[in-house]
This record gives structure tokens, C-alpha cells and sequence, in this order.
């Protein structure tokens, strides 16, 4: 059996926080994010909100996926604004090899992933390593002079799919090591670095999380889907969240939506996946029980709309037969189905018009512009996948939480419960019940839903007629803020002999996984991730892959093929040291 290859290499803590110094003290940015990107709260705007009888200081966050694999991928949210981080889905199959390439951004979003890419004990050594470094940060001097108190945030574990893996005995290790990383936190305490020496003793939770949320995608049964929430309320004591598919809304609905109302004719949808997933009324049922359930026990049962839809793969860009759909036609789908259900359960939602028991938390096609409304609709958390995967990355999240500041500052709202309120009168004075049912009958109409819709969705990206090769490029960035990993440095080489661009780019090759994400987003022709210098820290990952790249040395000599000497030089010439 030839040993398994693992896609990611994540970094060490050390390495890390080193990083974290260096950078912040020479450019006052964090992995590539600008200082000025980072979102630091309105003091006249509280955005804090109560998940599952926790405050977290703003409702909004990662969704599962690219964005919550990696230790860095976390911070730079964090960064962002996020305070509440759906963790990427772990399961019993935890060696996946997922195809290349797995993510397609450019209009509608679109993806092959699976679940967490890391194996289940990397994953939790992954998830405790963030925890540690989010404690570190928010009391680290030079950021707090910079952001303030940056408040409270909660991590949400994501399972699936179906009760014998969730029961496994690894499964089972997996989710008691969340509930207590006490020992691997004092081993990982000893290697924060130098930088943050007074930060050793930080005081940090041992509990990695405070709910699960099972992902009901990938086959999970429909039959099943109780069994687990009920597995996970008795076994563990956990509140739990069920993440519904947009197959509920049944195929008319969702044809209507897509084709006649969003123009999106290209997509062609999959009856089997409608056929093979829960039913509306049976959805209710369950919800109904499941409620009952949490309350015998005393805990919260809640809803998440939702997750991708599934459609038959007609586009040459990644393999395989079907695609999940995501990003801004979900969003209409996602809406229409919280209305059904609003409409369908009186008083047992937690959201606008209704004060009920069962909390619901939104993620489906939100975005800079549309966070805000989202929110005061009662939703959280409120969490973003697809629009992080474009052009400015991370950043988009600050972009929205700043907007929602300025429109809670606006409509004289000091709190989300002012900002309920005003939407709850707005939709009242607009001759609607309630919020969801203003938002929802807004959408309907081709004003509301032509942002998106085909027209705007459907552009073409920027493209330059020129192959990308190793060294110079249009300089865009792109790469640098669609890669959720954070895997490019960018380097600057406007004064450099021999290159003509105004900055380099360099793959750190150890948190690459070849999603692809910026070859959809490079105007030039090629892979960034494959053509550009791919840089090992590591010499041991290098040679297990192959020695495919380079590897940098730690006192800056770079070994590898041809172009070896020129990213020493490239290296050398850049703010901060990626080495020692
Ligand atoms: C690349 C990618 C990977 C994803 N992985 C997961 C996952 O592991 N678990 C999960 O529950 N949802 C996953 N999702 C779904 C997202 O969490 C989210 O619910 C969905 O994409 C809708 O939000 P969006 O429109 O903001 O992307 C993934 C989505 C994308 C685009």
C-alpha cells in the first residue's frame, strides 16, 4: 500500500506567531491582510449577540469550509470581524482524496469539496492551535492598541454524515478531544515564541466549542438525521444544529428560482439529489420532535439554511459529474425556504415576527451588501463561504460589518436588537407582517433580485492575453486575497534588477492544496499555484513531495531547481523574513 499523501502541510504555531510579529512589525498587515482591513468595532454599534446561551461580540463568521481548515485561515477571519467560525466538517472517512481542481469562483460559485482534508487527529491538533493563537492575539498589545477589546467568539464544530461514523470510536475520541484540549494546550503553550513570551499563560477555555451543526449533505439519510441530533444531545450534552439542503423547496421551486426568476438557464439541475433528500413536511416533523427533544434535556435544537445544491457538473473546470452550487442564487433559495418555514411554524422560530425556541443561522450567498439586511432579520450566525473566495478575501468580511455599523448608526439603531426593531417597522410601514416577509416579497421582484441575477453574476473576469510564467505578472494580487489558505507572499520588486513587475509572487507550498481558486481569478493565462516558485519551509515536506519547488533554508538560502537564486534574492528584498 504506497503511504497517503497528505494535501496540506499546516504550519507549526511557532512558526505561525513568528510570523505574525515580523510581518505586523514591518508592514502592519497579518498574512497578507492589511491593518487597514482589519475590522475594529464601532463603539456606538453593538453587535453582539447570545448563540446557544453564549455572547459573541458579532453574529457573523466563516462558513464551513476553505475558509475553517487551517489555524491561519481562522486568524484572518478573526481579523475580519468574524466571532463565530463554523468549523469545516469532520467525519469518519477522514483520508479523503478530493479531485483537483475542487473550487470554481468565478460567477455562481461552485465546488467538489468534501469534508475536512486534514485527517481527524490534525484536524483537532488544527482547531486547538487556532484557539490558542485567537487568545494570544486578542491580547497581544500591539493589536489591542490597534483594534481595542475585540470581545467574545465561539467555534462550532460541523459533522456529518451519517450515525455509524458519528458514533465511531474515532469520531467519538475526535469530539471528547473538543470538548477538552487541556493537555495539548500546555504543549502547545510552550512553543509560542519569543515575540509573545508574556502571553504563555493567557487564560484560554479547554472547550474548543460550545455547538455542533450536522451537515445533512453528502448522502447523510434522511432517516438518520434524527438519530444523530439525538446521539450528539444525550451523549455529549451539546446543543445542536442541522444545516438543511436547498432540495427542500423541491425542484419546481427551485427551477423557478434559478432558471425563470435568476436567468441562470445554464445550470442544469439533478432530480436524484431533490429525490434522494428530506421532505418539507417531513422536515417539519422532525423539527417538531427535535425541539421537544432539546427542551426535555435543556438544550437548544436549531436550523441552519443551508447548505449547496447539488446540479450536474456541465462545466469543463473541475471533474466529476455533479457540483454544489453556492454563493448568490442560494441566497433566494435560502430566503425562500426561511420563509416556508416561517410560515409553516409559528411561534417556534427564533427570528423576525416570532419568538420561539429554535434558533436559525443563515448561510447562503451573504455578502458585503446584504449582511446587514440578513441580520436584522433575526438570523445568527450569519456566516459568508463564497464571497471570501473573491477578490479581496478576508477583507469582504470588514467591508460588511462595516456597512452594517453604518446602517445600524443610520437608522439610530445602538444594538442588533435596535436594528430587529427598525427593520420589524420598516416592513410593517411597507404593508408586510414582519421582516422576513418584506425581505422575502423583495426578492421577488426583479429590483430585488437583479443583483443576483445572471446579468450581474454572469461577467466575465479581467483577462490578459499572456502565459503566467515564474517571475513577473501584472502584479494584481489576486491570488494573494482569493486564496483561503493564505498560501501566496507577495513580495515587492519595483527595485529589483531583472524584473519588471511591481511585486512577486511566491506559493508557500505547505498550506497549498490546489484548489484552484487563483487560477480562476488570474487574469493571466495559467496556474498561479503551480507556475509560481513553490517554497517549502520544511525541508522534509519538500523532499516528501518530491522536491517539487524549493526549499528555504533558515538563514535564507533557497535550494531547489533553476530560479533558486533569483527567489533568494526576491526573498531577501521583502519587509519581513520568512525565516529566522
Ligand atoms: C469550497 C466549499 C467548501 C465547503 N465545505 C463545506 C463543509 O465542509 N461543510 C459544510 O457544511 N458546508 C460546506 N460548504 C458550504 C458552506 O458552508 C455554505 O453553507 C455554502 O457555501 C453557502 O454559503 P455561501 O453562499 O456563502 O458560499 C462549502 C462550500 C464551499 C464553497
Amino acid at each position: 500500500m504506497t503511504e497517503r499523501m497528505p494535501a496540506l502541510h499546516p504550519w507549526p504555531l511557532a512558526t505561525l506567531l513568528e510570523r505574525v510579529e515580523r510581518e505586523w512589525t514591518a508592514k502592519r498587515e497579518i498574512y497578507g491582510l492589511q491593518g487597514r482591513r482589519f475590522f475594529k468595532q464601532d463603539p456606538k454599534a453593538d453587535l453582539s449577540c447570545t448563540l446557544g446561551g453564549h455572547q459573541v461580540a458579532t453574529p457573523v463568521g466563516p462558513a464551513a469550509g476553505p475558509h475553517t481548515q487551517l489555524a491561519e485561515n481562522i486568524v484572518l477571519s478573526w481579523l475580519g470581524g468574524a466571532r463565530t467560525f463554523e468549523l469545516k466538517t469532520v467525519q469518519v472517512l477522514d483520508e479523503l482524496d478530493i479531485e483537483r481542481p475542487c473550487i470554481d469562483m468565478q460567477n455562481v460559485g461552485y465546488n467538489i469539496e468534501w469534508s475536512q482534508e486534514l485527517t481527524l487527529t490534525e484536524s483537532l491538533a488544527e482547531y486547538t492551535k487556532a484557539w490558542l493563537m485567537l487568545a494570544v492575539l486578542r491580547q497581544w498589545e500591539p493589536l489591542r492598541e490597534f483594534l481595542g477589546e475585540t470581545g467574545d467568539y465561539a467555534f462550532e464544530m460541523s459533522v456529518g454524515y451519517d450515525l455509524a461514523g458519528i458514533q465511531s470510536p474515532t469520531m467519538d475520541a475526535f469530539i471528547r478531544g473538543m470538548l477538552d484540549v487541556g493537555p495539548a494546550l500546555e504543549k502547545l503553550r510552550a512553543e509560542i515564541p519569543a515575540a509573545f513570551a508574556d502571553q504563555r499563560d493567557v487564560p484560554v477555555a479547554t472547550r474548543l466549542f460550545q455547538h455542533v451543526t450536522l451537515s445533512t449533505f453528502h448522502g447523510c439519510p434522511p432517516d438518520e438525521i434524527e438519530g444523530i441530533v439525538e446521539h450528539m444531545m444525550s451523549t455529549y450534552d451539546l446543543d445542536v444544529t442541522v444545516k438543511l439542503n436547498p432540495t427542500l423547496l423541491g425542484i419546481d421551486t427551485v427551477s423557478e428560482i434559478l432558471h425563470d426568476r435568476l436567468g441562470h438557464d445554464e445550470v442544469e439541475l439533478d432530480p436524484a439529489a431533490f429525490a434522494a433528500d428530506l421532505k418539507f413536511d417531513r422536515a417539519l416533523a422532525m423539527i417538531g420532535r427535535l425541539r421537544d427533544f432539546a427542551a426535555a434535556r435543556g438544550r437548544e435544537f436549531g436550523l441552519k439554511l443551508t447548505n449547496t445544491l447539488v446540479v450536474k457538473n456541465t462545466r469543463s473546470v473541475m471533474p466529476g459529474d455533479n457540483m454544489y452550487l453556492s454563493g448568490k442564487p442560494l441566497h433566494l433559495m435560502a430566503m425562500t425556504l426561511l420563509e416556508r418555514l416561517h410560515e409553516a411554524l409559528p411561534g417556534q422560530l427564533r427570528i423576525a415576527g416570532q419568538d420561539g425556541p429554535v434558533p436559525v443561522a443563515f448561510s447562503a450567498g451573504i455578502d458585503k451588501d446584504n449582511v446587514a439586511e440578513a441580520v436584522a432579520l433575526g438570523l445568527a450566525p450569519v456566516t459568508i463561504c463564497s464571497d471570501l473566495l473573491k477578490p479581496g478575501g478576508y477583507g469582504r468580511m470588514t467591508q460588511g460589518l462595516r456597512k452594517l455599523s453604518r446602517a445600524m448608526g443610520e437608522a439610530g439603531a445602538a444594538d442588533l436588537a435596535g436594528w430587529q426593531a427598525a427593520a420589524a417597522k420598516a416592513a410593517l410601514a411597507a404593508g408586510h407582517n414582519d421582516a422576513v416577509a418584506h425581505r422575502v416579497a423583495d426578492l421577488a421582484t426583479p429590483e430585488g433580485y437583479a443583483r443576483y441575477a445572471l446579468p450581474k453574476t454572469g461577467k466575465a473576469l479581467r483577462e490578459v492575453d499572456h502565459q503566467l510564467e515564474m517571475f513577473d505578472c501584472v502584479a494584481c494580487t489576486n491570488c494573494v486575497t482569493v486564496c483561503p489558505n493564505n498560501a501566496f507572499l507577495s513580495v515587492p520588486s519595483s527595485e529589483m534588477e531583472g524584473l519588471e513587475a511591481k511585486a512577486q509572487y511566491l506559493v508557500l507550498a505547505e498550506l497549498c492544496n490546489d484548489c484552484g481558486n487563483c487560477t480562476t481569478f488570474c487574469p493571466e493565462v495559467g496556474a498561479p499555484h503551480v507556475i509560481k516558485p513553490r517554497l517549502f519551509l520544511d525541508a522534509g515536506n519538500w523532499k516528501m513531495r518530491g522536491k517539487d519547488g524549493f526549499v528555504v533554508e533558515k538563514d535564507g538560502t533557497v535550494r531547489g531547481g533553476e530560479g533558486a537564486e533569483q527567489i533568494a534574492s526576491i526573498l531577501a528584498q521583502a519587509p519581513w523574513s520568512l525565516v529566522d
